[in-house]
């Protein structure tokens, strides 16, 4: 959560790192701020509320200075104000912070620096930091990069942080543990960010600092160390980001632009590692692990959230066809048990963003005790892949919604090339078998493009149900993750209480929840289960519920008792997360639009989860 940005060189900086937080919103968007330097010192803006908010407050005011640092925020310590807002200030005001993390110790140093006759300002843990910089640079006469190095020695958390220093305006210091920082190589000029997409426009070089580096930045060079003195070389390695990928493209939102994506993203996730005609799945992240996959007891799936809900899909899928017994865990329970790992288990960490705390903290302990650890991550280079042994990249493209959507597909779609690498690893499946399924498989994205053609009737049933309270999604097999992911969806968008179970659990329970008011989102598609759901469908019914059915094109059962039915196309059972997805997105979508929700930053929420 909250995303930084710096500039040095020889530009205007404020544009620079203002477009920049604009970029990094969907981190955290409760309050901004942009500290600058130039030749009558340091001068702070900040403001709660959007980056526009800080935009406005400041359009006046003088705001020349190439040198730069920026802060959109996502509270943890302090409630999201103007003075809990980042930059913040030293003791003596010459020093500025912006921090992306938590100093968890923050408050045993505070009580000292306060002992010490320092004053805070803010309820912020980050205050705390900057006065500690402060403090021993004046105990221990140093440089600021010493400074700043021995006081990152006293805290834990984490944390990637810039600091600007009046008396020395032509450098900035950066570092990193925890959380994420790029820095963007130019001529006579560096930027800083949490990820690449502030820095893309000027420069395609960029360094990925290492947990526990820190950075000396002037205009025209840059020395790395590690905190405990030894200095790195740095690796420049090029973008692969482009431009036209970070904007919305005349679509209304991100998440509009991304669900529509989908048959692009998932073809792209699957380019180059499926042989339909040959009955062949290749995935070269993990082809190293390809003998171990023959004689491991047991596959453990970690993630948080959406990709969560991925997990349980795959765990239907791996256990269908390779056989291999698979557990589903939230990171952040799996990480505070003692579970039982062992060196013949492979944990699976699941993670859009590559970041997520929790799912980080899981992968630690997990490798501790042996396990051998592969990632499905969207985000190259971000802190899941460096961490694990092995892995497979989604190649969704940037996700910028903080809704999930075309990664939640991406996942599911790595998740099914490796159940059927698996099987064929292991033999569980003919080529026969493989041959049919990756013909299907192929064809996927075009059913997706089909399953969006039914956006015009999901807006219609959108606006039937938008002032509901409450709503229910039920399914059977994979279409429960799916129900889940469609309540999820629903929920952090909209603001409308929602519900995922197993259809057949509603009977024990939400059963009571049913009245006319209630809509029920039923996945009931024709495959092993339909029966039963058509079952289930009838118990809604029966007590006057508002049944709203995913159904195979061309039903005609579901269409007798459900009040609306959305269609998608017909596919193998292991496809259906694909394709019966795609309406509950769109129908969380357009009630979100017709509530007047901001759709991309729902309140609360933030795209990456860097603290647990
Ligand atoms: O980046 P990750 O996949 O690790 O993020 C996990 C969750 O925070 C994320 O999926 C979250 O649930 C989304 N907002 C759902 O749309």
């Amino acid at each position: 959560m909250c995303g930084i940005v710096g500039y040095i060189g020889f530009r205007e900086a404020w544009p620079i790192v203002l477009k920049g937080l604009k970029r990094l919103e969907y981190r955290g968007y409760d309050s901004a701020g942009i500290a600058l330097m130039n030749n009558t010192g340091q001068h702070i803006y900040k403001k709660a509320g959007k980056v526009a908010v800080l935009e406005e407050f400041a359009a006046a005011q003088d705001k020349s200075g190439t040198i730069g640092i920026g802060h959109t925020r996502w509270a943890t310590h302090g409630a999201p104000s103007d003075r809990n807002s980042h930059p913040h200030t030293s003791n003596n005001h010459k020093l500025s912070i912006i921090h992306n993390g938590i100093i968890e110790n923050y408050a045993t140093l505070k009580e000292e620096l306060i002992e010490r006759g320092h004053e805070f300002k803010s309820d912020t843990d980050t205050e705390v930091l900057i006065h500690l910089v402060e403090e021993i640079q004046k105990i221990e006469q140093i440089d600021l990069m010493e400074a700043v190095r021995l006081a990152l020695q006293e805290v834990s958390g984490a944390y990637a942080i810039v600091i600007m220093d009046q008396d020395n305006p032509d450098r900035l210091i950066a570092a990193r543990k925890g959380s994420p920082m790029v820095i963007g190589v130019g001529a006579g000029e560096y930027f800083i960010a949490s990820d690449a997409t502030p820095i893309i426009e000027y420069t395609k070089n960029v360094i990925y600092l290492k947990d526990g580096e820190i950075a000396l930045i002037t205009k025209n060079d840059l020395l790395i160390k590690q905190l405990d003195n030894v200095v790195q070389t740095p690796l420049i390695q090029e973008l692969e980001l482009k431009l036209e990928m970070l904007e919305k493209g005349g679509f209304d939102h991100f998440m509009l632009k991304e669900i529509y994506e989908q048959p692009r993203s998932i073809k792209d996730c699957m380019r180059g590692r499926i042989y339909p005609q040959e009955g062949k799945v290749q995935l070269g992240g993990i082809k190293e692990f390809a003998e171990k996959l023959k004689n491991i007891d047991r596959i453990i799936i970690v993630a948080c959230g959406t990709s969560w809900h991925a997990g349980l899909v795959g765990e239907y899928l791996i256990e269908e066809y390779a056989r291999i017994p698979v557990e589903v865990e939230y990171a952040s329970e799996f990480r505070y048990r003692n579970p039982i790992i062992t060196e013949k288990d492979v944990v699976i960490a699941i993670s859009q963003s590559g970041e997520t705390a929790d799912t980080m903290a899981a992968i630690e302990m997990a490798k501790e005790r042996g396990a051998t650890i592969f990632g499905i991550c969207n985000v190259a280079g971000a802190s899941i892949p460096r961490l694990t042994d092995a892995g497979v990249y989604t190649h969704a493209g940037p996700e910028i919604g903080v809704a999930s959507t075309k990664a939640f597909t991406a996942q599911v779609t790595v998740l099914t090339l490796m159940a059927f690498y698996m099987a064929q690893q292991k033999g569980t499946i003919t080529t026969s078998k493989l041959i049919e399924l990756l013909t299907e498989l192929d064809h996927i994205p075009e059913k997706v493009e089909l399953a969006l053609e039914s956006n015009d009737l999901i807006k219609e049933v959108s606006e039937k149900i938008k002032d509901s309270t409450n709503c229910l999604f039920l399914g059977r097999g994979t279409g429960f993750p799916v129900a889940l992911e469609g309540a999820l969806k629903l929920k952090e968008i909209s603001y409308i209480h929602a519900e995922g179970y197993p259809a057949a659990e509603m009977k024990h329970g939400p059963i009571a929840l049913i009245t006319e008011e209630m809509p029920v989102v039923f996945i009931a598609t024709q495959n092993s289960s339909y029966e039963k759901v058509i079952s289930n469908i009838q118990e809604v019914k029966a007590r006057k519920g508002k049944v709203i059915a995913i159904v195979t094109a061309g039903d005609t059962e579901v269409k007798k008792m459900a009040d609306y039915c959305i269609e998608i196309p017909d596919a193998n059972e292991a496809f259906l997360p694909l394709l019966a997805t795609i309406p509950l997105q769109l129908l969380s979508y357009h009630i979100a639009v017709m509530r007047g929700c901001n759709v991309d930053q729902p309140r609360n929420l933030a795209k990456s989860v860097t603290v647990e």
